[in-house]
């Protein structure tokens, strides 16, 4: 009998859970499953700009050994560079990590922050590594309501309301994964100033910063606040179209003499884990220094811009299916009303959509949503199988009941 690790139990990652599971076993059985479910581009043949591939094949040879264990100078300069033109005065390249992926930083930065009882703020909905992240650490995710009706804009009082003497940080994830938010300046601010208060580590996922459709403005949030120490954190598996790359970066702002321990905490966590996969840095600085070709693709005409119009023209029309009109990233989180929809169950109703459409949508609750409903949708393939999905959606709803 080998039993798991107690630190396990309270950790949920129902996104890739036992819907999950179902998906594999109907494949297994020899069914074809349409996949919206995942913020992957390249099946959906977005590519990663060929530039990026022949820097990492033209330095293979460079990368067979183990690289600085926060990443190689050159990336790390590429990294610092950015910041500065987005209005970091003070980035420099020993204040970039290298990671493989934002994912491995989300949970390094928690576990070099965090003891147990410790709590941190995290929007609801959210990106559910981030409060898995958390417990995995020990500590307590407290969720700050995102309000649906503001266009999913962190409802700053809610977060004030929530921030107890044992809150060490605010996460803030903009634009926002499930919801496509991007935050105003004004609430931004609001935030930051919770955190100037209440002496909070300021945490900040900005991963979706260059897909941002209809001229929305994504502000960094470090370059508003250079008086709080801020971790931002960024990579190459959306813009970039590289995620099997698993590369990303953390990059330390204000005053970090404030942090020094803390900083001390993460770069033993980095040198621990030796360094990130060498190969994918290599593509990190064509990436941020070369021509932007994601602005391609999020202008009218362009794959990102049509595909989400398109779907969200398509599910809105649904009977009793609303949905706010992503400003940024990949996804529609869409509303099921439940005066017509009465969904108690919202992972089963992902399962038995599964079961009759053989399509893979994510549930609401899966994103750290209290009420069960809502829906993601993945709007990465072309137009002719985005429509396929919302007629598989229509067709189950139709006649679905709880
Ligand atoms: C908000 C957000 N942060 C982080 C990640 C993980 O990124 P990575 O591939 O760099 O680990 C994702 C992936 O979907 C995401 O949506």
């Amino acid at each position: 009998m080998v039993a798991q690790a107690s630190r396990l139990k309270n950790v949920r990652y129902d996104i890739r859970g036992p819907v999950l599971r179902r998906a594999q076993d109907l494949e297994a059985a020899g069914h074809r499953i349409l996949k919206l479910n995942l913020g992957n581009p390249e099946p959906w043949g977005l590519n990663a700009p060929e530039s990026m591939l022949q820097d990492v094949v033209h330095n293979l040879t460079q990368a067979q050994g183990y690289s600085d264990a926060r990443g190689i100078y050159p990336a790390r300069v590429a990294v610092a560079q950015y910041y500065q033109t987005l209005g970091i005065k003070d980035c420099s390249p020993d204040d970039v990590f290298l990671g493989n992926g934002v994912s491995e930083l989300i949970v390094m930065s928690m576990q070099a922050l965090l003891n147990a009882g410790d709590e941190v703020l995290v929007p609801s909905p959210d990106y559910p590594l981030w409060t898995g992240a958390v417990s995995l650490c020990g500590g307590r995710a407290v969720h700050y309501r995102c309000d649906e009706s503001e266009g999913w804009a962190p409802d700053v009082e809610h977060a004030a309301a929530q921030i107890t003497e044992n809150t060490r940080a605010i996460v803030i994830i903009n634009p926002n994964n499930p919801t496509g938010a991007v935050y105003s300046r004004e609430t931004l601010l609001g935030l930051l100033e919770l955190a100037r208060r209440h002496d909070l580590l300021v945490v900040t996922d900005e991963i979706y910063d260059k897909i941002l459709y209809d001229g929305a403005v994504h502000h960094c949030a470090a370059a508003l606040a250079p008086d709080l120490v801020v971790l931002t954190m960024s990579g190459l598996s959306k813009t970039y179209r590289a995620a099997g790359f698993r590369s990303g970066w953390l990059v330390v702002s204000g005053p970090k003499s404030a942090a020094d321990e803390y900083l001390e905490g993460l770069q033993l966590l980095a040198n621990m884990r030796l360094c990130p996969n060498v190969p994918a840095q290599h593509a990190v600085q064509q990436a941020l220094g070369g021509y932007q070709s994601i602005n391609e693709l999020i202008r009218p005409g362009g794959r990102l811009y049509e595909q989400r119009n398109h779907a969200w023209e398509q599910l809105t029309a649904i009977p009793g299916v609303d949905c706010f009109k992503p400003a940024g990233a990949l996804y529609l989180f869409a509303r099921l009303d439940p005066d017509v929809h009465k969904i108690h169950d919202d992972q089963k109703m992902i399962i038995d959509l599964l079961d009759q459409q053989h399509m893979l949508l994510s549930h609401g609750t899966g994103f750290n949503l209290p009420t069960s409903d809502h829906l993601r949708m993945v709007f990465l393939a072309p137009v002719e199988v985005l429509d396929d999905a919302v007629g598989r959606l229509r067709r189950f709803l139709a006649s679905y009941r709880q």
